[in-house]
Parts: structure tokens; sequence; C-alpha cells
């Protein structure tokens, strides 16, 4: 797939590279100041959080190990299920570690609820949740979000480590995706 291509599907972009970085960057030092003298694991949800995660621990001036969860709550469609599954556990034991799941959206926040639960069972020294982003009309259960980059419609938006279908994650924008793209007629 050509880049041209890519950003053809493309109806709008939503939020830049550049505003992300400055983002990033900034819940980087937040984070930094809030664990000082602490060492730090960070827990990615696979895959769309790769992207993030990679910017963020740069961000990070702190020892800091990094670890990933699968969990799914969708197919390749859209709208969420409901139904949370863990596809890959943690490799690392986090038993009294001080640990931050960096997630890349939270849209009903049932992934993330369920998430919590589970890895709080495994007694954490703390756990706290980053998201990049977040569709707050979405929320169906109470998520406590201690470092958020943006707040977004009730769009569906791809890039910077999000799919549609598996694609589009390396998209450096967050976009929202032309209508024609969902409906699998071409633009
Ligand atoms: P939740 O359980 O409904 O909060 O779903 C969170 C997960 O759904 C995220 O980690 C994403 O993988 C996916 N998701 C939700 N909204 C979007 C979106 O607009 N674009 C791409 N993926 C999304
Ligand atoms: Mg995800």
């Amino acid at each position: 797939m050509k880049m041209s291509s890519m950003m053809g599907d493309v109806a709008e972009v939503l939020i830049t590279s550049e505003q992300i970085t400055e983002k990033v960057r900034e819940m980087g030092e937040r984070i930094t100041r809030d664990y000082a003298g602490e060492r730090l694991l960070l827990v990615g949800v696979l895959r769309g959080a790769v992207v993030v995660m990679g910017d963020l621990m740069r961000c990070i001036d702190l020892p800091c190990e990094i670890d990933f969860m699968d969990i799914s709550s969708y197919g390749s469609g859209t709208s969420s299920s409901g139904v949370v599954r863990i596809l890959k556990d943690l490799e690392e034991d986090i038993t009294g570690k001080h640990v931050l799941i960096v997630e890349d959206i939270i849209d009903t926040g049932l992934t993330l609820s369920y998430l919590r639960r589970s890895l709080m069972t495994r007694k954490p020294a703390s756990l706290e949740i980053c998201a990049l982003l977040s569709k707050p009309t979405r929320r169906r259960v109470e998520l406590d979000v201690k470092y958020l980059g943006f707040e977004v419609p009730d769009e569906f938006v791809v890039g910077y480590g999000l799919d549609y279908a598996g694609a589009y994650r390396n998209l450096p924008d967050i976009c929202v995706l032309k209508k024609e793209v969902f409906d699998g007629t071409p633009a």
C-alpha cells in the first residue's frame, strides 16, 4: 500500500503528529515527577499502544521496564462486543511493582476496567492508567485515568497505533476515515 493511497482514505486529521509529540512529552514529564525515586513497569496493551509506548518511554526519565499484554474486546469491526479475552499475558511478575498501563484509546472502558481488576489481584505496589485518547461520551463503566492525552468525539479514529481492520496503524496523525472505507466501496 502506498502512503498516498492510505492518506486518500482519510476524511479528516483530528490530531497532528506534532500535537501528539508535545502531549506525550508532557505526560512523560508528569510521570517522571510523580514516580520520582521509583522503578516503573509500563504495561502496553497490544497492539494499538505500541506506538505511544515507544514514544512515551523515551520521555520518562526513570529506571523503567516494559511488558505487553494482548487483550481483546473487539473483532475486526468498530463496535464493542463487551467480551474481553486475555490473548497474551504479561511475562513479568508485577507483585510489589509500580505498574502503569499504557493504552491507545478508551472507548466504553470495558477493556481497561477488566484489565485493571485482573492485574490488581496480583498485588502491584500501585496501578495507574495512561491513555493517549478517550471518548468520554462512550463510557459505560467508571474508570480512573491518571494520565490522559486527548479527548476525542464519538468517531472511529485511526493512526498512531490505532487500526481499522488491522490497517492504518502507521499513519503518523490521528485521523477519521472516509465513510466509503467502512462500506467497503472504493474511495
Ligand atoms: P473499550 O473496551 O470499549 O474501551 O475499547 C478499547 C479498545 O477498543 C481500544 O484499545 C482500541 O483497541 C479499540 N478502539 C476503541 N475505539 C477505537 C477507535 O476509534 N479506533 C480504533 N480502535 C478503537
Ligand atoms: Mg486496544
